[in-house]
């Protein structure tokens, strides 16, 4: 992150320490997982009558205030919603404008990315995606893959629906293959072909800009997470916004499917 994460942290061998929490959120129930949608750029240029591209450079920098955050207080993992397979309907030039950001970021954090120990992952069809994106995709998430820190998910060209389509594809060609029994499909099963194989589902999932919907997000893994929905617009996403969305979600109460623990 160019406003370092060491800025804010003091390293301790490899390993960054933890900040304290903000007061009022107890660090025994933050969420382990927390995603989020980051919606509203597009608006956030426009109340400022700047063009959309704009506010999607300054959701970058959202976006690592974010990850920082979240990793001092050690939550394990964000996910983060940067592009769907939606996306590409957007007109020709914002879409180039998103890769070549997506392409200058990376290139530019990777450093502190590794030295944060951030474990960065891109989940989605990357195929599609440039060349030149493609190969720093591919370096990032080798160069971070054994750090120890927080994982970082970006979820770019992803789509739910497609993300199930392809877990069923794989499934259904092991069982071609005689490699495995249709009756072993289970949800554990299911969930080993999704993109986010190995990770705990969010246990909370942020929309900003107020929009009341999932579009196309982690559909699988969103069963169970508590929505938190704010109309703060994604650049303007800071450590306020955060820490309501965490009191939020401290304040729920998970039952999942069941009843409340209640004396009788
Ligand atoms: C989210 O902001 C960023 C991406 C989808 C890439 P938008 O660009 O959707 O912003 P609004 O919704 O038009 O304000
Ligand atoms: C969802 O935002 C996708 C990302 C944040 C990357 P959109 O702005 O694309 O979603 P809709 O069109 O409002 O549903
Ligand atoms: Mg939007």
């Amino acid at each position: 992150m160019s406003r370092s994460l060491t800025t804010a942290l003091t390293v301790e061998g490899n390993r960054p320490s933890r900040c304290a929490l903000p007061p009022g959120l107890e660090p025994a129930r933050l969420p382990a997982h927390v995603a989020v949608i980051m919606d509203g750029n597009g608006r956030w240029a426009g109340q400022r009558k700047l063009p959309r591209v704009m506010g999607h450079r300054e959701g970058v920098e959202a976006l690592k205030r974010t990850l920082r955050l979240c990793s001092d207080w050690g939550i394990g993992s964000l996910t983060a919603y940067a592009f769907s397979t939606e996306n590409w309907n957007r007109p020709g030039e914002e879409v180039s404008f998103l890769m070549t950001l997506f392409e200058r970021v990376l290139a530019k954090e990777l450093k502190a990315l590794e030295q944060e120990q951030v474990r960065i992952r891109f989940l989605g069809d990357l195929e599609q995606l440039p060349e030149g994106l493609q190969q720093l995709i591919q370096d990032a998430t080798d160069r971070t893959a054994s750090n120890t820190g927080i994982r970082f998910n970006v979820c770019t060209n992803y789509g739910g629906r497609r993300e199930l389509v392809r877990a069923a594809r794989l499934l259904a060609q092991e069982v071609a293959s005689g490699e495995r029994d249709p009756d072993s499909i289970d949800e554990q099963a299911f969930a080993s072909k999704l993109l986010t194989a190995g990770e705990p589902d969010p246990d909370l999932l942020i929309r900003t800009s107020g929009e009341q919907r999932i579009s196309n997000f982690l559909l699988w893994q969103l069963a169970y997470a508590e929505l938190h929905i704010t109309d703060v617009l994604w650049p303007d996403f800071d450590e306020t916004a955060l820490v309501s969305a965490l009191m939020d979600f401290q304040n729920r109460q998970r039952r999942f499917g069941g009843v409340a623990s209640v004396s009788s």
